[in-house]
This record gives C-alpha cells, sequence and structure tokens, in this order.
C-alpha cells in the first residue's frame, strides 16, 4: 500500500539553514497493517507523515501510496488524494476555528457529489465515534483541546479512507478518552484500513493489534519491532 523509498528531505535547502530532518529513509506498509512510529521529538515523524499524506514533497526519493507517485503529485491531484484516500489526524489540529465541529467534520466530504442527508448522516457517525457529537454544532475556537483532538479524529474518518494517518492523536485526551481512541483504531484495522500513528505513548506499542513499531532518531528508522 506505501512504499517509501531512499526519501531525503531538507528544509532550507541550500541556505545556512539547511536542516536534514529524513535521510535516506526506507518503509514498506501493506495494506491493513498498523504501525505506529515512535521517537523523540524532532525525529522527523510528522515530516514523515507529512509527505505520505503529500502535504509536502521529498527532496529526493519516491513515495508511492496505492500504486500513485504521491511524492510528484502535482497539487490538485494532491488535494484530490486527500479527499479520497486518506484521513489524517493532525498534531495541530489543522481545524478551521471559526466554523462548527459538525462543519469542519463533513468538510472531506464537499464535493464527494452525495446527498446532503447522506453527508449529515456521515458526519454524525464520525462525530458519535470520536465521541463529540454532543459539540456538533459548536464553533471549534470554543472547543477545549481534547474535544479539538476529537473533532480531528471525526473529520478523518468521516469518508472511512483506506488509510489513516495520525500524529500524537491522543496527546491532548484524557485516559478515558484515549482508550476509546485505540477502540476506534481497533474497530478500523479488524475492517481492513491501513493506520500509520506517531505517538510517544508507549501504551501503543503494546496494542495487540499493532503489527509493527518503528523507532525514528535523527531522522531516520533506526529499529523496527515487529
Ligand atoms: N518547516 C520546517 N522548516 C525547518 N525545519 C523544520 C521544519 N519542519 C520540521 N523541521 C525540523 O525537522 C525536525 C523534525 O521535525 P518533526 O516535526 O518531523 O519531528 P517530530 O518527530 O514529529 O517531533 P515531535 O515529537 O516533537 O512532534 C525538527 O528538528 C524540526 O525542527
Ligand atoms: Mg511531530
Amino acid at each position: 500500500m506505501i512504499q517509501v523509498e531512499n526519501v531525503n528531505k531538507i528544509f532550507n535547502e541550500g541556505t545556512v539553514q539547511a536542516f536534514e530532518a529524513l535521510k535516506d529513509v526506507n518503509l514498506e506498509v501493506k495494506k491493513g497493517e498498523t504501525v505506529i512510529l515512535s521517537g523523540v521529538s524532532g525525529s522527523g515523524k510528522s515530516t514523515l507523515l507529512s509527505l505520505i499524506a503529500a502535504l509536502d514533497k521529498p527532496s529526493s526519493g519516491k513515495i508511492v501510496v496505492n500504486n500513485t507517485l504521491i511524492s510528484k503529485l502535482p497539487d490538485l491531484h494532491a488535494s484530490e488524494y486527500r479527499a479520497t484516500s486518506i484521513g489524517v489526524v493532525f498534531q495541530h489540529f489543522n481545524l478551521l476555528e471559526a466554523l462548527s465541529v459538525k462543519e469542519n467534520v463533513l468538510s472531506p466530504l464537499v464535493n464527494s457529489g452525495l446527498t446532503l442527508s447522506e453527508v449529515e448522516n456521515m458526519a454524525k457517525k464520525s462525530m458519535g465515534m470520536a465521541a463529540i457529537f454532543h459539540k456538533a454544532d459548536q464553533q471549534v475556537k470554543e472547543l477545549s483541546g481534547g474535544e479539538k483532538q476529537r473533532c480531528a479524529i471525526a473529520r478523518a474518518l468521516v469518508h472511512a479512507p483506506p488509510l489513516i494517518i495520525c500524529d500524537e492523536p491522543t496527546a491532548n485526551l484524557d485516559k478515558e478518552n484515549t482508550l476509546k481512541f485505540i477502540d476506534i483504531l481497533k474497530n478500523l484495522h479488524n475492517s481492513g484500513t491501513t493506520i500509520i500513528v506517531a505517538t510517544h505513548d508507549p501504551l501503543f506499542e503494546t496494542l495487540p493489534f499493532v503489527n509493527r513499531v518503528l523507532h525514528m532518531q535523527e531522522g531516520k528508522i533506526v529499529k523496527q519491532k515487529q
């Protein structure tokens, strides 16, 4: 499903501030696998995820997702790829603060060709799964950190994408909501969704449905636990 080949990412390339955030990264994720990305702050987890999500491009190397060459995708096609093939829970949520929870959650379904009632039903189901339905009509800027995180989770799931990428999805959640989120992941895994989660939380490394734990250090994948 995902092939990352010899990927390098240099920020501010060609300047004195040039920084090599990813160094010759190779990774293969099979369809239906759940993979955890661990590693200290600054090791390159978010950078790698943003390349797989086609939010940024590698400096060199190749990324293929579902037979599409993501690393060379023109912007228009990149947004189409994100709208149809992938759900992303961002580390910093990337929600539209002035819009309601429901409006944020259903945003991936705009231009999908679905009817309004289909869109409403999918949003409702997703908000229910992420335990944020009770705040559906509230503006995002009025939510707590954990509520924003659950809104971001609902938005990532709403179009039932075959690939889900989560960047520190539980950093703002309490124990109860973390366990709820893990349960959502387990159900997605059981229904065949491919999942990648970057997290500092050691709880994820011990989950029985996790296939692999990859450890990143200074821009490289240095260890793998099966
Ligand atoms: N746009 C950017 N410009 C310059 N440097 C960047 C940029 N984005 C990330 N970096 C640098 O690349 C390195 C890797 O960052 P990244 O966000 O991938 O780390 P991370 O493993 O996700 O860390 P955390 O656990 O804190 O989220 C960091 O040293 C960071 O400062
Ligand atoms: Mg990060």
